[in-house]
């Protein structure tokens, strides 16, 4: 137990939906640290004097969420290598007053498929990553970091796709939307980053029936946890992963930062969150 109380933070805009507070209060609940985390709203107009002012704002360090995971990067003193290639930070913490930030988003999601479906990475041929915005390319550098030997990037956009692939700079093959279908086969994990699939959205022009038996399928849509493609992949007995242990696992690096403690993704907090979002059903 510590005695300092330390404060954190998520800040976006919106964030009243965000569900860091829930997550890091189980954790400072769970661990008996006396610390704070709470949501903060600031407007995109405000980020540069909410960031210039933050060694004296008394918080140790924040989540950065939708909408300034890339225009915080300005007003950082040091970026990792994984947030300079990602292009996005979503965790910063302060050090002898200078601000510095990561990215635990690629961590999130390759620590969720270690826990949920080990041994999805034990060949390493073939992903498939389905979208090729922002969401995408933190998956497609934790997917290259883990050795995938082929990430193809399909994107209905495929100028979108092309441009993802040339900024990492290696073997990322983009491909339209149209064309993932042929890849499906040869894919060892599939991963939907794109929208489609939640309530009222399109649904995802991919057909999973020629999957591989051992074929992995994720989703980073939480909002319904049972997405349409995942209720596919199920009906093909293909081994599922929902959306939600990203974000639960993306925040324990940041709870470690700044309190000290490395918390660890359990089923009681897992249930804690179902039981909010069943409540309001919104994802952010
Ligand atoms: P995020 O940062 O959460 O990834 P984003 O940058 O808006 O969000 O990216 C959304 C992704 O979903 C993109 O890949 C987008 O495709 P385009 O680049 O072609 O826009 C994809 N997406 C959204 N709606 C879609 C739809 N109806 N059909 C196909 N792809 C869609």
């Amino acid at each position: 137990m510590t005695n300092d109380k330390r404060k954190a933070a998520v800040i976006g805009w919106p964030v009243k939906h965000s569900r860091s507070p829930l997550i890091h209060g189980h954790w400072l609940k769970t661990h008996e640290i006396a610390g704070t985390y709470e949501a903060i709203a600031v407007a995109p107009d405000d980020i540069q004097s909410f960031f210039e002012d933050f060694p004296k704002s008394g918080l140790v360090g924040a989540n950065v969420t939708i909408p300034h995971k890339e225009t915080v990067i300005p007003f950082l003193s040091s970026l990792d290598k994984a947030a300079l290639e990602i292009g996005a930070v979503n965790t910063v913490w302060l050090e002898d007053k200078d601000l510095h930030g990561t990215n635990t988003d690629w961590t999130g999601f390759l620590d969720n498929l270690d826990q949920e479906a080990r041994g999805w990475d034990s060949k390493r041929n073939t992903a498939l990553v389905v979208g090729a915005g922002g969401a995408a390319r933190g998956i497609v550098y934790g997917l290259n970091q883990r050795g995938f030997d082929r990430i193809v990037v399909a994107n209905r956009t495929l100028e979108r796709a092309e441009v993802l692939a040339k900024g990492f700079g290696h073997a990322i093959e983009p491909i339209g939307l149209a064309q993932a279908q042929a890849v499906v086969g040869e894919a060892d994990v599939v991963v939907n980053t794109t929208s489609l699939g939640m309530e009222g959205s399109d649904l995802m022009p991919i057909d999973l029936a020629a999957a591989q038996n051992e074929c992995v399928v994720t989703d980073i849509v939480y909002v319904p946890l049972e997405t349409p493609f995942l209720r596919d992949a199920k009906r093909y007995a293909l081994k599922t992963v929902d959306g939600l242990g990203m974000l639960l696992h993306q925040a324990a690096p940041g709870c470690e930062k700044w309190f000290g403690v490395r918390p660890i993704v359990t089923a009681e907090l897992r249930a804690e969150i179902v039981a909010d979002l069943n409540k309001t059903d919104e994802q952010i």
